[in-house]
């Protein structure tokens, strides 16, 4: 896949490389962002010899500053955003993506930036970043699934906090707090990222697979319920998909 204008998407070894790629603007979140990423991600999810995806920013300032400030005057209407996200709702598609995904964040972490980095499964950070949910002081609502997967990473308290007042995290303490799972020196960020994605294809894809799926539809069940779904996955991984239910 090639062609893209604020993306660049590469794939080698089974982890594809997906970087967000408009370091003037660091890397604001554009309307031709979104539908490009949603482009690729509908790709990926459909490519079975993908098995991690790794995101990341271009440039040295941002991983992605939020959504782009200067497209707001030109927002489609509510009719027309409503339509849009019917037949292109990217937030959907990442919290669908069979796939581990692991975010390499530097910089500035804001807004649709932060949501795109909480729909990882994995996040490691350098000493830079700053993240931040910076919406409801513009007078708008988080709408890449903040509200509701902040709480899930970092508890209510601390989402409330982030949500309500605007306040930024530093790397250590997103690290103290669960949002970051390591920190790197920038240098070593991508190689890090890389050598993660190293070890989960290293494991059965579809352990690997399962694992994630146990894990995130789990959390919207009750203990019962996510028991009966972990035992149900653990049985298909051990007789393979073929002999499926
Ligand atoms: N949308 C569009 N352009 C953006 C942007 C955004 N969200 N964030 C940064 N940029 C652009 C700036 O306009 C500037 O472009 P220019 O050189 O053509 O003027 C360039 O990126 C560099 O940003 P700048 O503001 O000069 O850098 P800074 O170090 O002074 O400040 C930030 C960095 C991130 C603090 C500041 O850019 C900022 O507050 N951005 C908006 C964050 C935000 O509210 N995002 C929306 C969330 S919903």
């Amino acid at each position: 896949m090639s062609g893209f204008e604020t993306v660049i998407y590469e794939k080698s070894d089974a982890i594809a490389f997906v970087t967000l790629n408009r370091p003037q603007s660091l890397n604001a979140f554009s309307v031709r962002m979104r539908d490009e990423l949603f482009e690729i991600l509908s790709a990926i999810k459909a490519d079975d010899e993908v098995r991690v995806v790794v995101f990341k920013g271009a440039g040295e300032r941002a991983f992605c500053a939020g959504a782009d400030l200067k497209e707001f005057l030109t927002a489609p209407s509510a009719i027309k955003a409503r339509r849009i996200r019917a037949v292109r709702d990217l937030w959907r598609l990442f919290l669908g993506m069979p796939q581990p995904l692991i975010a390499a964040l530097h910089g500035y972490v804001l807004g649709s930036g932060m949501e795109i980095a909480l729909f990882c499964d994995l996040r490691i950070g350098s000493p830079d970043v700053v993240f931040g949910l910076p919406e409801v002081g513009l007078g708008i609502l988080p709408g890449a699934g903040g509200t509701q997967t902040l709480p899930r990473i970092l508890g209510l308290s601390g989402a409330m906090d982030m949500l309500m007042t605007g306040r930024r995290m530093d790397a250590e303490e997103a690290l103290a707090k669960g949002v970051l799972n390591e920190i790197v020196s920038f240098g070593e960020l991508y190689p890090r990222a890389k050598s993660v994605a190293g070890r989960i294809t290293a494991c059965d894809p579809v352990v690997i697979r399962y694992a994630k799926q146990a894990v995130i539809k789990g959390l919207d069940m009750s203990l019962d319920q996510g028991l009966e779904l972990e035992w149900r996955l653990a049985r298909l991984a051990r007789s393979g998909p073929a002999a499926g239910e």
